[in-house]
């Protein structure tokens, strides 16, 4: 093997797909295929089908082959890796393709079949030697966090489909909890308080653009962005129309979900044991995954537990890169990765 095998590691997101090869991130693409109706052949994936969501014909149909942090989709998603891993320049440069070694994150929430049907998907794409792992771990390894230690972590993973939160200790998740309120759920708030307040109809690209730019939990920012000029469709005349929107609003829309998040970390908290309460009181929760990135969320997620809350270098890789490093360090992390 040794001379023809690569090796690679995988955050199979609900949003996003990214993928390590040689310590650096060589694909970052949203999760996203689009197919012909007609012939059920995918016709793009990644960004080129995500500029085609909302504006297909009757033709063309986008698909998000995981949803809710689960494989909806098998057919699609392994079409889709298997498009992201040939997309790879540097593995395709030999005649023939070499073997890999591979490490994929998976959401924990996913069952026993459907971990079966993600390794048998990448085998048919040249895995050779194919292991699993968990997300929470994934991200835990990517922040810095020394997993193996007698020591308790809380990692809160705020991604596309779920938010994970985990407690970590000894190389293994004591509490997890997963909810399904995530950046789609935000995305659909967003839409909702537009239709409601504004009377405006937007679509999901427009809600998501609204989210990054003017993205907000708290109504009182320190450094607010600018406010941002929103077009969609007037829902009483029918008519294009732009609105001007600010962060408190997107604040607003955001709140419930918001508390449900809150929510979900307090019970965690009240249900992890109390030695490593005691050690979370001192290390605080750190938060990834790109839901992360909303302004005001570690200022009111502290205020909400009394705990420190430190955002995760770089959010939306940290899951990638904890399974890089998973993957170059395969026997020293042989407990937590799953053949
Ligand atoms: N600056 C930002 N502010 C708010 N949300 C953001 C920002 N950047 C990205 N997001 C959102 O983060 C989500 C994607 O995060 P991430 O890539 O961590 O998810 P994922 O790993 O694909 O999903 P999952 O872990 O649930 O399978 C999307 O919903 C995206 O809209
Ligand atoms: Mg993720």
């Amino acid at each position: 093997m040794g001379l023809f095998t690569e090796e690679i590691a995988i955050d199979l997101g609900t949003a996003n797909t990214l993928i390590i090869h040689n310590d650096k991130v060589v694909v970052n693409s949203p999760s996203i295929v689009a197919i012909d109706r007609t012939t059920n052949k995918v016709i793009a994936i990644g960004q080129e089908a995500n500029m085609m969501q909302g504006k297909t014909h009757e033709n063309i149909r986008t698909v998000r082959p995981l949803k809710d942090g689960v494989i909806a989709d098998f057919n699609a998603s392994e079409q889709m890796i298997n498009r992201l891993i040939k997309s790879i320049p540097a593995l395709h440069r030999r005649f023939f393709s070499p073997s890999l070694r591979m490490v994929i994150c998976i959401p924990s929430g996913i069952t026993e079949v459907e971990m079966r049907a993600v390794k048998e998907s990448a085998e048919r794409v040249n895995g050779k030697e194919v292991y699993l792992i968990h997300e929470p771990m994934a991200a835990a390894i990517g922040i810095g966090i020394d997993i193996m230690q007698p020591k308790g972590n809380m990692v809160v993973d705020i991604g596309g489909g779920t938010t994970e939160i985990a407690v970590i200790a000894l190389s293994g998740i004591v509490c997890d909890k997963s909810i399904k309120i995530a950046g789609d759920v935000f995305t659909s708030d967003i839409i909702n308080y537009m239709r409601g307040k504004h009377n405006l109809y937007i679509g999901d690209r427009t809600a998501e653009k609204i989210k990054i730019l003017v993205g907000s939990v708290v109504e009182d920012l320190e450094n607010p962005p600018e406010d941002m000029s929103v077009q969609g469709r007037d829902l009483m005349s029918g008519k294009p129309k732009q609105v001007l929107i600010n962060h408190a609003e997107v604040a607003k829309a955001l709140d419930k979900s918001i508390i449900r998040i809150e929510d979900a970390i307090m019970e965690a908290l009240s249900q992890t044991p109390p030695e490593l309460s005691a050690d979370i009181y001192n290390t605080g929760i750190y938060l990834a995954g790109g839901g992360a990135l909303l302004r005001g969320l570690d200022k009111r997620l502290s205020q909400k537990t009394d705990l420190p809350i430190y955002v995760a270098e770089d959010p939306l890789q940290a899951v990638v890169r904890g399974t890089g490093i998973a993957l170059k360090n395969t026997e020293r992390f042989k407990t937590v990765l799953i053949k």
